[in-house]
């Protein structure tokens, strides 16, 4: 009996030790919902972080089922809030942050002979400085950890070399190009703290994004069902999530401020 409780008392202790951290952001829907959830079955601690959990109703039942999941407020454009929350977890390993929270933006904005000034400074602000911002202010906190590791998800858009053809996104595609710039000045700037930078490409994402992509107004988007949902992409959330969760993991730490597709081949810059 007593070395039965000696044992489980062994095994909570290792499994305590071994839990690691991940912190996600734009966290509520998309490819952001199913990282947490599927991070949170694997046992990790998993920080949540969106810019209204009060609203976030899928969310909030996946953190009652898992006590692992902790919900934060956090827009990335708010640096009074990305400080606020960095001092809260300040001297908590976090071993893998994942800045996930982007904006396609509307197609009207991003017409030829209509670019909209005001659609650029926004898709900059969330796409761009949102993640460099989030990454210098948790740096510490993945530096502490044993993973080590900053993720961004970026896009083939950004990609300069695929470029060939006329795009109806080119602020969007201006904003990943700029992402892979941001996120490499990230990778040298801590690389001497062995952090290891990477940026990722989903894959075509059957989530509200891809519909906004296909010329859906976000109202018209929110109201789809299953099955219009099944047209609107290549891959689900959930397999992209679990894409990017297995390249995550295969960073061996080798290289740094790199651009990979879901499977883990380069991507061309
Ligand atoms: N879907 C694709 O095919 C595809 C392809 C290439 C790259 N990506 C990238 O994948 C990432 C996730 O996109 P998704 O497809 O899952 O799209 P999504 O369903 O539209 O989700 C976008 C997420 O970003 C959040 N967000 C937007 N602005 C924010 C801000 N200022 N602060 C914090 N969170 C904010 C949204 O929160 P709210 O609910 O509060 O708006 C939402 O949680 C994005 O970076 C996107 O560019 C997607």
């Amino acid at each position: 009996m007593i070395r039965s409780i000696l044992i489980f008392g062994l095994m909570l202790i290792c499994a305590g030790a071994s839990a690691q951290t991940v912190l996600v952001t734009g966290s509520n829907r998309g490819i952001g919902l199913e990282l947490v959830t599927q991070y949170a079955a694997d046992g990790w601690d998993v920080i949540a972080t969106s810019r209204s959990p009060a609203d976030d109703d899928e969310l909030q039942a996946l953190a009652k089922m898992n006590a692992n999941i902790t919900i934060e407020t956090l827009d990335v454009t708010d640096t009074i809030q990305i400080a606020a929350l960095a001092e809260k977890y300040r001297g908590r390993p976090i071993d893998v942050l994942i800045n996930n929270a982007g904006l396609l933006g509307g197609r009207e904005g991003q017409d030829w002979g209509n670019l909209s000034a005001d659609l650029f400074q926004q898709l900059m602000a969330v796409n761009v400085f949102g993640p460099m911002k989030v990454s210098e202010a948790f740096s510490a906190n993945v530096a502490l950890s044993k993973q080590k590791k900053i993720i961004v998800i970026s896009s083939t858009i950004g990609s300069i070399s695929r470029m060939q053809n006329p795009t109806p996104f080119p602020i969007l595609a201006t904003s990943k190009a700029a992402v892979n710039m941001a996120m490499r000045t990230v990778a040298m700037q801590l690389k001497d703290q062995g952090v290891t930078v990477a940026m990722l490409m989903p894959g075509v994402v059957r989530t509200r994004m891809s519909y906004q992509a296909g010329g859906m107004s976000l109202e018209e988007a929110s109201e789809q069902t299953d099955f219009e949902f099944e047209r609107a992409g290549t891959i689900s959330a959930g397999e992209s999530a679990a894409r990017i969760i297995k390249v995550t993991a295969s960073l061996d730490g080798s290289e740094t401020g790199i651009f990979l597709n879901n499977d883990g081949s380069r991507v061309d810059w």
